[in-house]
């Protein structure tokens, strides 16, 4: 039965210019209720985080929604950025303006217990960013594991090389440790791997495209991916970018868009050469059972072309 009712999410992330898209599509897609985000380090540091996911709520009409700061750093690894793929301050070559807002006082890792438990089996746990607000949450309150309802984790390289170091995927790399706790709490989770998303690209046309629709949120959206593309054309030679976490998120009311499997994943947190890889057992070699669902076929045409038809919607909104 097709659920009418939005899904309540709560979205952790680093925002960071695809995180900052996920945003924006959170806030134009019906199909879900955003109860907040709990911000993480990650793509630039937490302070730049959360003014970002500040700026960009208050861009969009929403400069209330709750944004708590989470953790300032990885549980052990020393912090490690993105300011090469997304700039200095996160955002590319956008410069918002700083919201009113303040976050709340709430810590991140509370929002995201509170919410979750606040209604056991319906809130959707989104995590964008390194795990490290989860793995917390998890520690805090074990019985998170079967109160959410899902958690969907935009992470892990499991069958291509990664785009931090040859085998690691940035959000595992920043915190490897978090994402052990994290596979390895029994939570129902579905991992959007870099192996996929790599391969879900918007292109300067199709940004370009967005300008027609006047408002702020293209212009914002163009002065962000440019920056973005730049670093892809320069360290992959494509033309255009990934946008990693509005495709995960999408899989809390776009299912279809996915073929998903079952798979025992574990991390490597101990060698300095493999540290953040995801390990897949795709062989049943290890005689695990399998922890999570993985995206293993994705749409990314259709997905492409509902994303730009959402932004376009919420580009003539808000003026
Ligand atoms: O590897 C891509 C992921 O790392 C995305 O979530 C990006 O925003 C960064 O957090
Ligand atoms: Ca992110």
């Amino acid at each position: 039965m097709v659920s009418s009712r939005p899904r309540r999410v709560v979205l952790d992330t680093d925002p960071g210019i695809d995180d900052a898209l996920a945003i924006l599509l959170a806030l134009a897609s019906p199909e879900i209720e955003l109860a907040g985000l709990s911000v993480v380090h990650g793509n630039c540091p937490l302070s730049d985080a959360v003014a970002n996911a500040l700026a960009v709520l208050q861009l969009a009409g929403h400069p209330h929604l709750p944004v708590a700061a989470g953790c300032v750093r990885p549980l052990l690894r020393e912090p490690v950025t993105a300011r090469k793929t997304h700039g200095g301050r996160g955002l590319g070559y956008a410069s918002l303006p700083a919201s009113p807002v303040v976050p709340v006082a709430e810590h991140g890792v509370d929002m995201i217990i509170r919410e979750i438990l606040a209604a056991p089996g319906d809130v959707t746990l989104v995590a964008v960013g390194p795990l490290t607000n989860v793995a917390l949450a998890l520690r805090k309150a074990p019985q998170l594991a079967t109160a959410v309802h899902e958690c969907i984790i935009m992470g892990g390289a499991l069958h291509d090389q990664g785009n931090t170091t040859p085998l690691a995927e940035f959000n595992i790399y920043a915190d490897p440790h978090a994402a052990q706790i994290v596979l390895s709490s029994g939570m129902p989770i579905t991992i959007m791997p870099w192996d996929i998303t790599k391969q879900v690209r918007v292109t300067e046309e199709q940004v370009q495209a967005l300008r027609a629709h006047g408002g702020p949120v293209p212009q914002f959206i163009a002065d962000a991916t440019r920056f973005y593309m730049d670093f892809h054309r320069e360290h992959f030679g494509w033309a255009g970018c990934a946008i990693n976490d509005p495709a995960a998120l999408a899989l809390v009311w776009w299912p279809e868009l996915a073929e998903l499997r079952d798979l025992y994943v574990t991390v490597e947190t101990v060698s300095e050469l493999t540290m953040g890889k995801t390990i897949g057992d795709f062989r049943g070699l290890t005689g695990q059972p399998a922890n999570v669902r993985y995206v293993a076929r994705f749409d990314s045409a259709a997905f492409i072309e509902r994303f730009l038809a959402r932004m376009a919607a919420l580009s003539r909104l808000i003026r």
